[in-house]
């Protein structure tokens, strides 16, 4: 039995009220119907930035009336000190996802994506710890590994940031490091590492890669690599990420508190290799998939070139064993995309 396995069993025991910000994003809503499958309390915090209603409304549709019933959603904004009060008060835990990501959008308008990321990180740590809360678990990035070209990448060795995105979520590790420091308060960063999986959104020009590639090979549209494709992620399916905020929130080992984490694999993909497992899993469904190129274009400012991170901290001190590799993954994900997307 995992760790994971055991918290699932005992977790419906004993229910807790969690707070998920960033609850109508893509990883904010998979982590509510998780919790709300688990009979916990949620509360719930958005402003509708990047998220979506549609996104509440389908797990209202995957849980009982009887589990949405314990979910409490505020429609707030974490730029607002008072919004963060009212949504901590009375919580266990806080997952804090909240933010406006995307590296390219980072670069276009730095004020926007530093209002929400480190003005909005900050009121909801002082209000998490004016509210006593018992665990401050947020969403960290890979992006922090910056330059360093090390690989693969280990939570204490990090270069320069390579984009305002990348700035705010080192200023959130070191903030979370100064609420620890100063205010014992506990907290725990989670570096993901591309994330995908069902209701990541495919639209608009800051689109992740999987849901765009995704979206534009069920259309029928063309698919652009930036680069030669041999750039490569850790591509982490999204029941890996709710695992990880799930055992963080709750860890008891002595060391676990006031750490950051890798949340991924441990695989390097090729966004070659990336596009095939899409196509390959994509055709049997599409006729028009199976003799299907990509097509190719310049780098993209900012990107790193590879990225792979080392999950022994994770796997060490919370327990973390991913349940899904990227096929595995995959092939759970299309069926949202192919149900949301024709
Ligand atoms: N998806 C990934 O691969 C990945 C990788 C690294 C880090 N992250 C981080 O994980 C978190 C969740 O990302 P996601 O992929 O679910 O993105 P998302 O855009 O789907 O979700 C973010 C949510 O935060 C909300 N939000 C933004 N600004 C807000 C504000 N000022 N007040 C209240 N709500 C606000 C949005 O409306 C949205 O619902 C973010 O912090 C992101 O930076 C994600």
């Amino acid at each position: 039995m995992t760790a994971y396995d055991q918290l699932r069993a005992t977790l419906p025991t004993a229910p807790r009220t969690w707070l998920i910000t960033g609850v109508a994003g893509f990883i904010g809503c998979n982590l509510l119907e998780a919790l709300l499958t688990l009979n916990q309390t949620v509360v719930g915090l958005d402003n509708f930035a990047t998220g979506h209603r549609h996104n509440l409304d389908q797990i209202q549709q995957a849980v009982t009336p009887e589990q949405w019933a314990r979910f409490r959603f505020i429609e707030g904004d974490i730029r607002q000190l008072d919004d963060c009060h009212a949504a901590c008060t009375g919580v266990d835990y806080v997952l804090h996802q909240a933010a406006l990501g995307s590296v390219p959008r980072s670069l276009e308008d730095p004020i926007a994506t530093n209002a929400a990321n480190i003005d909005g990180f900050l009121n909801m740590l002082v209000a998490a710890r004016d509210a006593g809360v018992r665990s401050f678990v947020y969403a960290a990035s890979s992006s922090t590994y910056g330059d360093h070209p090390g690989l693969p990448k280990v939570e204490d060795v990090i270069g320069n940031p390579l984009s305002p995105y990348a700035v705010t979520k080192l200023v959130n590790e070191q903030y979370a490091g100064v609420f620890a420091r100063a205010y014992g308060f506990k907290t725990i960063g989670l570096r993901y590492f591309n994330i995908f999986g069902a209701h990541q959104d495919p639209n608009g020009a800051y689109a992740a890669v999987v849901p765009k590639w995704t979206a534009a090979m069920i259309r029928g549209e063309p698919v652009w690599i930036n680069g030669d494709g041999e750039t490569s992620r850790d591509f982490c399916y999204i029941a890996n990420a709710v695992q990880a905020n799930l055992l963080a929130a709750t860890a008891t080992h002595p060391d676990a508190a006031n750490q950051v984490y890798n949340v991924a694999v441990g695989d390097r993909t090729t966004l070659n290799d990336l596009f095939e497992a899409i196509r390959s899993t994509l055709a049997p469904r599409f006729t028009h998939l199976h003799d299907f190129k990509p097509s190719y274009r310049d780098f993209r400012a900012g990107d790193v070139r590879h990225s792979l991170a080392d999950i022994h901290k994770a796997q060490t001190l919370l327990g973390y064993a991913p349940s899904h590799r990227i096929g595995a993954g995959l092939l759970e994900a299309m069926d949202w995309y192919v149900l949301n997307l024709i």
